[in-house]
């Protein structure tokens, strides 16, 4: 017991940290800011809140694309800030580390995560599917010779996964999630306004009045946005609603749709029964949009939830997997 025991969720998004004994002791973006001259000057908080806010001389890189790591040094830069919180200021053992990976990551990618792990201070490192963790974190059943289905959508990737006895049965994985969510808004709103906006923006789009399905004309809520035009370059602010928001984004959630559809056809029709009954769990930050749980449920015609603390749950779900270690040796390497 005295060793201590991390999981680690390296999102393209954010990075979330678990302690054994403690839960998730860090959520921060996963952004590092670098100087000229490659030094790693901030990681986490501290590096979003330097874009766009500092000299031409520091860049700010979000090292994981689409779940896997596309800067090396960078990831270890970020992993190693990670791990030294989580072991506090002062270690001598090394921590067992458990950290998440994409359903679709090749084996150079699982062993550069591995490989970064280690070199940033972690003892023996475990990697773990997103979609299984993602599953314990939420408390689903898994151990049971049971059908559980999970839709887990981040910001890079949706993962999609039947899990029963502990283990995966049929996963897919799409990159079509918040990032490109957000693209699609601003996409929107520079075909039908002739107004470019930020990243930042289109997510808080999203976030405050976006929805998967068109709401009655009582909800449908109205934003007021700031952006460029790009007739006359000059600042200009419009107006814009919900329900636009739900036609634009209808092309990026049926494909979603279409590969849970594809996981459920490629399921044991014994456990695919059994979602009529359990239902799907949605995980992940974009599992938070606004009546995706309705959106999916009519299309699948089976119940879907949305599950609790649904952002932390693949952090848990990989602390759990690693304390567990015995149970879940099958489904962890
Ligand atoms: N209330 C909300 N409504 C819609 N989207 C949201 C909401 N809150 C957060 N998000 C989105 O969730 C995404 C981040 O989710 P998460 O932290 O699960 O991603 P990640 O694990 O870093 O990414 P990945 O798993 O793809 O590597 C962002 O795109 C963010 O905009
Ligand atoms: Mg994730």
């Amino acid at each position: 017991m005295w060793k201590k025991i991390i999981g680690i969720d390296l999102g393209t998004a954010n990075v979330m940290v678990y302690v054994r004994g403690k839960g998730v002791v860090a959520n921060e973006p996963s952004v590092v800011a670098v100087s000229r001259n490659n030094t790693v000057l901030a990681v986490g908080n501290k590096a979003k809140d330097m874009i766009g806010k500092t000299p031409d001389d520091i860049t700010a890189f979000r090292p994981l694309r689409s779940g896997v790591i596309a800067d090396y040094r960078i990831t270890l830069a970020m992993l190693r800030y990670f791990i030294n919180r989580a072991m506090g200021n002062f270690w001598l053992v090394k921590p067992d580390v458990m950290i998440s990976i994409p359903v679709g990551a090749t084996s150079t990618e699982r062993k550069a995560v591995i490989d970064a792990a280690l070199e940033a201070g972690a003892g023996k490192v475990f990697l773990i599917k997103e979609p299984l963790a993602a599953a314990i974190g939420a408390g689903l059943p898994v151990g049971e010779p049971i059908g559980n289905m999970i839709i887990n959508i981040g910001g890079g990737t949706a993962e999609i996964a039947t899990i029963s006895l502990g283990g995966i049965l049929v996963a897919t994985s799409l990159r079509v999630a918040g990032d490109t969510f957000d693209e699609t808004i601003a996409s929107h709103i520079r075909k039908n306004y002739n107004i470019a906006i930020g990243d930042q923006t289109a997510e808080k789009i999203k976030i405050t009045i976006g929805t998967a399905i068109e709401l009655p004309k009582e909800e449908n809520i109205t934003m007021e946005i700031k952006g460029r035009d790009l007739l006359s370059g000059l600042p200009k602010s419009i107006e814009i609603n919900s329900n636009e928001i739900a036609k634009a984004l209808e092309e990026n959630l049926n494909s979603i749709f279409q590969s849970a559809k594809w996981v459920m056809e490629k399921t044991p029709p014994e456990i695919s029964a059994d979602l009529i009954d359990n239902g799907i769990y949605l995980t992940g930050g974009s599992g938070k949009l606004r009546n995706l749980d309705k959106f999916l449920s009519n299309l699948l015609h089976v119940p879907v939830f949305v599950a609790n603390d649904t952002q932390f749950c693949v952090a848990k779900g990989t602390g759990v997997a690693l304390e567990n270690l015995e149970y879940y040796k099958r489904s962890v390497n």
